[in-house]
């Protein structure tokens, strides 16, 4: 595609505030920290939550949208919220299975919530967020926490969302650090790369939370404990799927404290300052043998003596606040 000749300017980096929620759709596999992404978002007065749309990549997209639903009971969301099956997997390429035991029984870490008699939208995720994003147009904040797959099938099925999106705040990539599904490859990215390079050329103001940031918001026991002791069931059933998370990362690696990557992309839409930003331009390689679904980040992108001739359309946290992710769970949710 070619590049966007006047790419539109990125949206200012302010915090959401509880008298304007901002319209937000969460795409998602959850997935433990997608569950209490969820969670974080759905608790938030600064978010007014529009539609959950699901896509396959930490399991099979009948378990994700069964957990979608449930986690959204939990949550205590209103019945009618529009929730909405996305992309079974990536377009003509078979779908990368996740190791099972990052998200553990159930891709809920064993959470052991009960089955949701929630209806899901017999319209498809795609026309769901073009729906919102028309209701809206320039407010709606899409935050894609899992494969892009479901985004760039919106882009090219609805083009006209490219311009009603105020922005797509997605997780994804490793732009500066070592990869976790391949040395320099994070596994949302890595899922679908091909969808991820179209979402990166689509002249949509993005913001990218990659694993550069979410490595540094490590939550542990000063997060998990009062979380777990917590009177409200969203708070404990949050530090359980921490716990998880914290198990595996100590089993892996030794470290009491771990990574809740998708919950650091919603706190990013509720408080910026919880990362630190880089902009540029953004592409993800399609093709290299070792490096397919890289994260390609140009900071002098659209400056003088660009190093590409790509549009300056993304924001990327570089590094985060390494306590806050923990403070605002537990301020929120226990
Ligand atoms: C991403 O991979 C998934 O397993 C998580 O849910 C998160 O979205 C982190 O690389
Ligand atoms: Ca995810």
């Amino acid at each position: 595609m070619d590049d966007v000749d006047e790419p539109r300017p990125l949206p200012p980096l302010t915090a959401a505030t509880a008298e304007d929620p901002v319209p937000v759709v969460l795409d998602c596999d959850p997935g433990v920290d997608d569950a209490v992404a969820l969670l974080l978002a759905l608790a938030a007065p600064e978010l007014d939550v529009r539609a959950v749309t699901t896509v396959a990549g930490n399991a099979s997209l009948d378990l994700i949208t069964a957990n979608a639903a449930r986690v959204l009971d939990l949550a205590g969301a209103r019945g009618d919220l529009p929730l909405a099956r996305g992309a079974a997997g990536p377009l003509g390429r078979a779908r990368r299975e996740r190791d099972a035991d990052v998200h553990g029984p159930g891709a809920l870490g064993g959470l052991d919530l009960p089955p949701s008699r929630r209806a899901v939208a017999e319209a498809s995720a795609v026309d769901v967020v073009a729906r919102a994003a028309a209701e809206r147009p320039g407010e709606l904040v899409l935050v894609a926490l899992g494969p892009l797959t479901t985004v760039a099938a919106l882009l090219a099925l609805h083009p006209e969302s490219a311009d009603h999106l105020r922005e797509v705040v997605l997780m994804g990539g490793a732009a500066f650090c070592e990869g976790n599904s391949s040395p320099t490859t994070e596994f949302n990215l890595r899922c679908d790369p091909d969808a991820a390079r179209r979402v990166t050329e689509s002249g949509v103001p993005l913001r990218v939370v990659p694993l550069d940031a979410t490595q540094r918001a490590l939550v542990g026991p000063e997060t998990t404990a009062p979380l777990l002791a917590s009177r409200d069931a969203r708070g404990r059933a949050v530090g359980q799927l921490l716990q998880h998370i914290s198990t595996q990362r100590r089993d892996d690696d030794g470290l009491a404290a771990a990574a809740v990557h998708d919950a650091l992309a919603v706190a990013a839409v509720l408080d910026p300052t919880l990362c630190t930003w880089v902009e540029g331009g953004v592409r993800v390689e399609t093709s290299g043998e070792l490096t397919r679904g890289e994260l390609v980040v140009d900071t002098t992108a659209g400056t003088d003596g660009a190093r590409t001739d790509w549009a300056r359309t993304a924001r990327v946290a570089v590094d985060a606040d390494a306590g806050g992710l923990g403070r605002l769970l537990v301020d929120r949710l226990a």
